[in-house]
């Protein structure tokens, strides 16, 4: 499965610079063409486009002037790379019509805020074509989930109302509507933690309506599914967004996130079933996982739901560091993760993500 999102890069030579593609690669699909061949389809299927292009060219204006007055090209932004950032650069790129403009080379973490802030406001505006209630559980939720980790990051409390109110919001949409449209606009958003929270909390809902849990355990479910990675708020950035594998000692930090969580949630208030969720996906049946190496029956029944959404949510992302793994292929794998995950319960899993991913895979052509 692809995150489907497209960022097109333009540019205007062939010696275009190979390392910036791979950069953006790391976060998204693209979509690389020549100024020339740049045409009205780019800008419809692009939720970014970006130009590589020497403003200061006649040969590179000329066309470039023509295909920035198509009228696709409104629906999309527009980021420009500037090499000099002069004067004459700025000019013209204003004039065709730039959404923003920065100078490049610049720091990678800075360009990808850039390029993740713009991809992200798009998705943000096709949210309001999915239902009023889904719309409104993606709005809501978005500046919820951000908000608790800016507070966990600064050793606030969480807002108990907001979050709980905002699951009621996603079990509302889920009962109404179903996964698919709800895991198709999470799945788009540049921001992963945002991503993997909400999908996480989208599976965990699912699962439980399909054991028929009652409305309080769901909202238990989703509140998990939406904390269940929270102290990840204090993991650096350079570690969680890695690509290439972690090296010993930054995973020491990465698998103190479950007792770092708990620590939030308990001081927090929150309730027990929560903090079992955030401290114990990470478990594994037969003993090897962490935080507290808990083995078969010591996992609770929320823990290994958890555990098998978390796993799915991960094999079927796209990260900096990784392509998405295709959802057949993903729980061809769990099923094979005997001792890892509880295989009954990955087998119903898979029973409740089919009939969705289904919807989820057409609905993406
Ligand atoms: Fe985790
Ligand atoms: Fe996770």
């Amino acid at each position: 499965m692809s995150n489907n999102i497209i960022v097109t890069i333009v540019h205007d030579n062939s010696e275009y610079d190979k390392s910036f593609v791979k950069l953006v690669k790391r976060y998204h699909d693209i979509n690389l063409v020549s100024v020339e061949s740049l045409s009205a389809e780019d800008f419809r299927r692009s939720l970014l486009i970006i130009l590589q292009v020497n403003l200061t060219d006649p040969k590179t204006l000329r066309p470039l002037r023509e295909k920035m007055l198509l009228p696709e090209r409104t629906q999309v932004p527009v980021l420009f790379l500037l090499n000099e950032f002069s004067r004459r650069e700025v000019v013209q790129a204003n004039m065709l019509g730039a959404t923003d403009y920065i100078a490049y080379p610049c720091p990678n973490a800075y360009f990808i805020n850039i390029m993740g802030d713009l991809v992200s406001r798009t998705v943000e505006k096709t949210w309001s074509k999915l239902s009023h209630t889904q719309e409104m559980a993606l709005k809501v939720s978005l500046k919820v989930l951000d908000d608790a980790f800016e507070n966990a990051m600064n050793g606030e409390k969480l807002s108990h109302k907001e979050l709980k109110n905002s699951c009621d919001l996603i079990i509302e949409a889920t009962a109404k509507d179903g996964l698919t449209d709800w895991m198709n606009a999470i799945r788009q958003h540049h921001n992963y933690t945002y991503r993997h929270s909400m999908m996480v909390c989208g599976y965990l809902i699912s699962f439980g309506m399909h054991f028929g849990v009652k409305k309080n355990d769901l909202q238990s479910l989703s509140l998990g599914g939406i904390l269940h990675d929270i102290s990840k708020a204090h993991t650096p950035l350079k570690i969680l967004d890695k690509p290439a594998k972690l090296t010993a000692d930054e995973w020491v930090i990465m698998r103190k996130h479950p007792v770092n969580s708990r620590i939030i949630l308990a001081e927090g208030g929150w309730d027990q079933d929560l903090i079992d969720i955030a401290v114990h996906h990470h478990e594994k049946l037969d003993g090897t996982g962490y935080p507290d190496g808990l083995k078969g029956k010591q996992i609770s029944d929320i823990a290994r739901m958890t555990a098998i959404a978390d796993v799915f949510s991960g094999l079927t992302d796209k990260r900096s560091y990784k392509p998405a793994m295709a959802p057949e292929k993903a729980m061809d794998i769990m099923l094979d993760m005997e001792g890892h995950l509880d295989i009954p319960l990955v087998k119903a899993f898979s029973s409740v993500i089919f009939s969705e991913e289904d919807k989820i895979l057409v609905n993406q052509k």
